[in-house]
């Protein structure tokens, strides 16, 4: 790996990819006026309402919100961090993707590090699942797995490997330095290094491309403590990862739900009995993170938790975890197993459709979420109900603002009839200052102008340094008028696409999407002449205006130079 990709080498990928094309090879595309339009590939739905743009090199769906360009699109739906769709597309290319010089050398040691301890965990990994097969002491190992129902097809696909007792099994000629960095030595007081992992049977945890960045342990048989992960490291935190992720999408590459279990041995189990799609923590409380990773891949995610007190918090919590990632077409569903079951007894009592069922019928977000809320309250008084409100609140507050949000606030005012009811369309509760919608009637000039430049890049050339200074001290939004008008200054014939490119990761990019994506109402033809009359608008006609006013007060006081006369005299005729 090298440095940093140059952005004027993403610009030219822009410009030089047919957003259109590349959807199209993926998800067949039908025109429909300037846009092309398919069912979206980002959410399950039946009419169409994913649409490309062309001119633009801008993708948009109305029902999810999902939008971007080439790059995004590539990384969601190929699944590809950014440097690797960056490289798709320069591949579709024939291009070599440059990359910067002077990276600083941290960074740059940095990655060899990771590399390094991503080659050493994957040694491991071969090492540890040689050893079950081939150590004399493994046979109690193969035995425990064998007891607990494991085939050696499914230990095979989770690379469940052996870690004999002893100190030092590892081989002596592996670097001791790397394998400490990587977690698999640790040192004793005495300052000896020593294996981590001793007399364990090994689950090997890779991330999504199927890197292994850790390992679990099991005790075989009884004994503290049962489970034993790797200590963090460079490449592996225990809230980014999910356990199984990389073995589910290598059986199915487009789950529909997946299922969040606690235990290593509940992803194995299900595996077993042809439930491919489950996942666990790594022995913490499910993350925000983890969240955010599960629904890059499917729009459903079901918590199934065991039916115990700790299992019903460990629900709760990843509730909350939830919050900020839910939105319209993505689902939520909880899944409290009777007391004293885990998956794993689950799934052998009962069988695979029986368990298949309770995940089909789990209670969905709301539902769970009101339940759990209002347990213990009385909605039949007002303090029962003012005491929902109250709990529900701030928690509603970390849903994001859209569609979805407003649902349960609706859900939670007619569970407590708490506010009067108006027309749901009206927005209650929404967010409209992060919203390129108009909470109420016209939009501003402003919000126009910016969205109307930012689809038509083109029409920066009537924007002279003058205007810019205007338009950057008008109201709140100039400060970003000003940033939109130095980048496209910057950036000649670019497509609305580059500009999304081009504030990646800034804090107004999504701002930027949102208007790319508004539809401003202004047909085709009348876009300059539109633009126009509103840059008059904001600029010219309003400085003239201040001028006139304040030649005209000055006039009431004072006699006026006959310069200033004859400016008034221009001001008046126009
Ligand atoms: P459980 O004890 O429920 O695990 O812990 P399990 O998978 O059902 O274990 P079996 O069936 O007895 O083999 C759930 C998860 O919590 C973490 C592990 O990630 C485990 O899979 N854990 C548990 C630990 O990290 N350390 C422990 O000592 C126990
Ligand atoms: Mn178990």
């Amino acid at each position: 790996m090298a440095g940093k990709i140059p952005e004027y080498f993403i610009q030219d990928l822009l410009v030089r990819i047919d957003l259109v094309d590349l959807i199209d090879a993926r998800v067949p595309l039908k025109r429909s006026g300037s846009n092309f339009m398919a069912r979206c590939p980002f959410h399950n739905e039946k009419t169409p309402s994913f649409s490309v743009n062309r001119a633009k090199q801008f993708y948009y769906c109305f029902g999810c919100g999902a939008r971007g360009t080439a790059i995004s699109f590539l990384m969601e739906y190929d699944r590809l961090s950014f440097p690797e769709a960056v490289e798709t597309l320069a591949d579709t290319l024939g291009l070599s993707v440059p990359r910067e010089q002077g990276e600083g050398p941290d960074r740059k040691a940095a990655m060899e590090s990771a590399q390094a301890l991503h080659a050493i965990l994957e040694q491991a990994c071969r090492f540890y699942q040689h050893l079950l097969k081939n150590h004399a002491d493994a046979r109690q190992a193969v035995e425990y797995l064998r007891q607990r129902g494991v085939s050696g097809e499914v230990a095979r696909r989770y690379a469940l490997g052996f870690a004999p007792s002893g100190y030092q099994n590892l081989p002596a000629d592996w670097s001791s330095e790397v394998m400490r960095s990587a977690g698999l030595k640790t040192s004793s007081p005495s300052g000896r290094s020593h294996d981590w992992f001793r007399n364990r049977i090994i689950f090997p945890i890779r991330d999504r491309r199927g890197r292994v960045a850790g390992f679990g342990g099991r005790i075989i048989g009884e004994g503290v403590p049962k489970y034993l992960n790797s200590p963090e490291t460079e490449v592996f935190h225990k809230h980014r990862e999910v356990y199984g992720l990389y073995e589910l999408l290598e059986a199915l590459r487009k789950p529909d739900l997946i299922v969040v279990v606690e235990g290593y041995m509940d992803v194995i189990a299900l595996a077993q009995f042809g439930i491919q799609n489950a996942v666990a923590t790594l022995g913490t409380a499910t993350s925000s993170d983890q969240v955010g990773l599960l629904f890059r891949y499917a729009s459903t995610i079901v918590f199934c938790f065991d039916g115990d007190t700790a299992g019903r918090n460990a629900a709760w919590k990843a509730l909350d975890s939830s919050l900020a990632h839910l939105r319209e077409g993505r689902h939520l569903r909880f899944l409290l197993l009777p007391e004293r079951h885990d998956p794993d007894s689950m799934v052998r009592e009962e069988g695979a459709e029986a368990f298949r069922h309770r995940v089909e019928t789990a209670q969905p977000f709301s539902e769970y979420f009101f339940d759990h809320l209002a347990e213990g309250l009385d909605l039949g008084n007002i303090e029962g109900r003012s005491a929902l409100v109250g709990k529900a609140q701030p928690l509603i507050h970390k849903l994001p603002p859209g569609v979805f949000r407003e649902m349960i606030e609706t859900r939670l005012e007619a569970l407590t009839d708490h506010a009067p009811k108006g027309p749901v369309s009206g927005g209650r509760g929404v967010d409209h200052s992060r919203d390129t919608r108009p909470a109420a009637g016209r939009p501003s000039a402003m919000r126009t102008l910016l969205a109307l430049l930012l689809q038509n890049p083109n029409l920066i050339e009537h924007i002279d340094s003058q205007a810019a200074d205007r338009l950057s001290r008008i109201d709140r939004q100039g400060p970003l008028v000003g940033e939109v008008i130095e980048f496209l200054q910057a950036h000649p014939h670019i497509a609305a696409g580059g500009v999304i490119e081009g504030f990646r990761g800034l804090p107004s990019s999504d701002v930027i999407s949102r208007l790319i994506a508004w539809d401003t109402q202004v047909s085709e033809d009348k876009i300059e002449t539109a633009f126009l009359d509103y840059l008059r608008h904001l600029t010219e006609d309003r400085v003239k205006e201040r001028r006139f006013e304040t030649l005209i007060n000055k006039s009431r006081e004072q006699k006026l130079s006959p310069d200033e006369l004859q400016e008034l005299k221009r001001l008046t005729n126009h």
